[in-house]
C-alpha cells in the first residue's frame, strides 16, 4: 500500500497533471482536495490533450477511481461541461467519479462578486468563484454538495445568501443582482444530473487506504499560492500544501506515505503578486514561447523567471516532500547560461528564507548563481544517462542545495517522454 501526495512547488502550472497521468497507472484511487476550477491540468496521450480543471486527472486511465474531495470548491456547470467533453472523447466517466458530500458549491453570485471585487482590489483571479465561494465556506454560509438532495435547505440558503449578495452588488458595486428562483430551479437540474456521484468520500477513501490500495491526491496550484503560506494576499483561497490532503479528504496524516514536489526546471506565475527572479527581457518571451506557458484556464501569458531555491526550500519545509519531480528540463535546452537564486539580498541583509512580507518579496534583489547550459537536445530522453553532462550538474545543484532527491525528471509533453530515477509507488 502506497500514498501519494502530489504538489505543485511554485507558483502552479508546474506540470502536476503529467506526472499524476503517469503515476495513476501504479495507483487504484486519484484525490483531489483544495482546488476548483481554478486548476488547469494538461495531460497529452498520444496526440489527444486533455485539460483538466476539476476532475482528477487520473480519469483518462481506464477503471481508475477519481475522487472530488471536501476540501474542493465545485462548480457544477463546470463540472457537467468537464464531464461532457471527456465522454465525447471516449473516456469514461460515470462509474468512476464520486464527489465528497461535503464539498462546497461554486454559486453564480460568487462569480458576480469576484468580478466585483477584483475591480477594486486586483490580485488576478481566475474569476471562476473560488475565493468567494471559500468564503463563505468558513462563514459557515456555504452551500455543499449534499443541499443538493435536500430542495427546501438549498433554497434556504440560496435565499439567506442572496440577501447580503445582493445588498452589496446594488449597493455597494452598483451592479445586477440576481433572481433567487432562477439560480434555485437551475440547482435542481444539476442536482439530478449529479447526484448518482455523492458519496461519503472520507469513509471509501480511508476503506481503500485500509484495504492496502495506492492512492494518489493531485494537489492543484502552487505551495507559493497557499493561503497560508504563499505570497498573500496574492494567493489562491485554500491550502494548497501537503497538509491539505488530509483536511481535503478526511485522511489521518499518519497515513501518507510519500509526498512529491513538482517543480519546473524555471519558474512561472501568471496572475498579479511578486515574482522575484522574473525575467523581464526577451528571453522571457521565449522561454514563454518555448514552454507553451499560457494559462491552461484562462489563457493567459504565464510571467516566466529562473528557478528560485528560496522558495524551493521554504517549499520543501511546509511540505516535507520525500520526492522530487522536476519538470520541463527540455525547455533550457540551448540556452548558454542559466541562473538560480540561491538568496535574496534586501537592504543590507541577505536572506535565506522566504520572506513573509510583501514588501521585501517585492523589493529584494535575487542572488545568483551561474551555471552553464546546454546545447544538446533533451526532449524525449527516457534515460538518465542520456541526458547533456551540463543537465546532470544543473539537476544535482537542485538536489544538492534541497537536500531532497529528484526521483522523476519530465522531458516533453507525452506520457512517456520522462526519467524514473527512483519510483515513488
Ligand atoms: P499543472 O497545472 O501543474 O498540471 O500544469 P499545466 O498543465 O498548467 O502546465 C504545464 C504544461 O507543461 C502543460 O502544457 C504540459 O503539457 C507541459 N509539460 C509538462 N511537463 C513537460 C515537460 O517535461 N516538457 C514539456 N515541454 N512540457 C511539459
Ligand atoms: P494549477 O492547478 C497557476 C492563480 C491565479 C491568481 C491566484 C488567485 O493549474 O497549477 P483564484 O482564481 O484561485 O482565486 O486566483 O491564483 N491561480 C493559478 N495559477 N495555476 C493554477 O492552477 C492556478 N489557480 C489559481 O492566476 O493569481
Ligand atoms: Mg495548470
Amino acid at each position: 500500500m502506497s500514498t501519494i501526495v502530489i504538489i505543485g512547488a511554485q507558483w502552479g502550472d508546474e506540470g502536476k497533471g503529467k506526472i499524476v497521468d503517469y503515476l495513476t497507472e501504479k495507483c487504484d484511487y486519484v484525490v483531489r482536495f483544495q482546488g476548483g476550477c481554478n486548476a488547469g491540468h494538461t495531460v497529452v496521450v498520444g496526440n489527444e490533450k486533455y485539460i483538466l480543471h476539476l476532475i482528477p486527472s487520473g480519469i483518462l486511465h481506464k477503471g481508475k477511481k477519481c475522487f472530488i474531495g471536501n476540501g474542493v470548491v465545485l462548480d457544477p456547470s463546470g463540472l457537467l461541461k468537464e464531464i461532457d467533453t471527456l465522454i465525447s472523447k471516449g473516456i469514461e466517466v460515470d462509474n468512476n467519479l464520486y464527489i465528497a458530500k461535503h464539498c462546497h458549491l461554486i454559486m453564480p453570485y460568487h462569480i458576480a462578486i469576484e468580478e466585483q471585487a477584483e475591480k477594486r482590489k486586483k490580485i488576478g483571479t481566475t474569476k471562476k468563484g473560488i475565493g468567494p465561494c471559500y468564503t463563505d465556506k468558513i462563514a459557515r454560509n456555504g452551500v455543499r454538495m449534499v443541499d443538493l438532495l435536500y430542495p427546501d435547505i438549498l433554497k434556504n440558503k440560496i435565499r439567506a445568501n442572496l440577501e447580503i449578495i445582493n445588498f452589496l452588488l446594488k449597493n455597494l458595486y452598483g451592479a445586477e443582482i440576481l433572481d433567487e428562483e432562477q439560480i434555485f430551479n437551475q440547482y435542481i437540474i444539476y442536482a439530478e444530473k449529479l447526484k448518482k456521484y455523492i458519496v461519503d468520500a472520507d469513509v471509501l477513501i480511508n476503506k481503500a487506504i485500509d484495504n492496502g490500495k495506492n492512492i494518489l491526491f493531485e494537489g492543484a496550484q502552487g505551495t507559493l499560492l497557499d493561503i497560508d503560506h504563499g505570497t498573500y494576499p496574492y494567493v489562491t483561497s485554500s491550502n494548497t500544501i501537503a497538509g491539505g490532503a488530509c483536511t481535503g479528504t478526511g485522511v489521518s496524516p499518519k497515513k501518507i506515505d510519500n509526498i512529491i514536489g513538482i517543480v519546473k526546471a524555471y519558474t512561472t506565475r501568471v496572475g498579479e503578486g511578486p515574482f522575484p527572479t522574473e525575467i523581464k527581457d526577451s528571453l522571457g518571451e521565449e522561454i514563454r514561447k518555448k514552454g507553451g506557458e499560457y494559462g491552461a484556464t484562462t489563457g493567459r501569458p504565464r510571467r516566466c523567471g529562473w528557478l528560485d531555491l528560496v522558495g524551493l526550500r521554504h517549499a520543501v519545509r511546509v511540505n516535507g516532500f520525500t520526492g522530487i519531480a522536476i519538470t520541463k528540463l527540455d525547455i533550457l535546452d540551448g540556452i548558454e547560461k542559466l541562473k538560480v537564486c540561491v538568496g535574496y539580498k534586501y537592504g543590507n541583509s541577505i536572506l535565506e528564507d522566504f520572506p513573509k512580507e510583501l514588501e521585501i518579496l517585492q523589493n529584494c534583489t535575487p542572488i545568483y548563481e551561474e551555471i552553464p547550459g546546454w546545447k544538446e537536445n533533451t526532449a524525449g530522453i527516457k534515460d538518465y544517462e542520456n541526458l547533456p553532462h551540463n543537465a546532470k550538474k544543473y539537476l544535482q545543484f537542485i538536489e544538492d542545495s534541497l537536500k531532497v532527491k529528484i526521483q522523476i525528471i519530465s522531458t516533453g509533453q507525452k506520457r512517456d517522454e520522462i526519467i524514473i530515477k527512483e519510483s515513488p509507488v
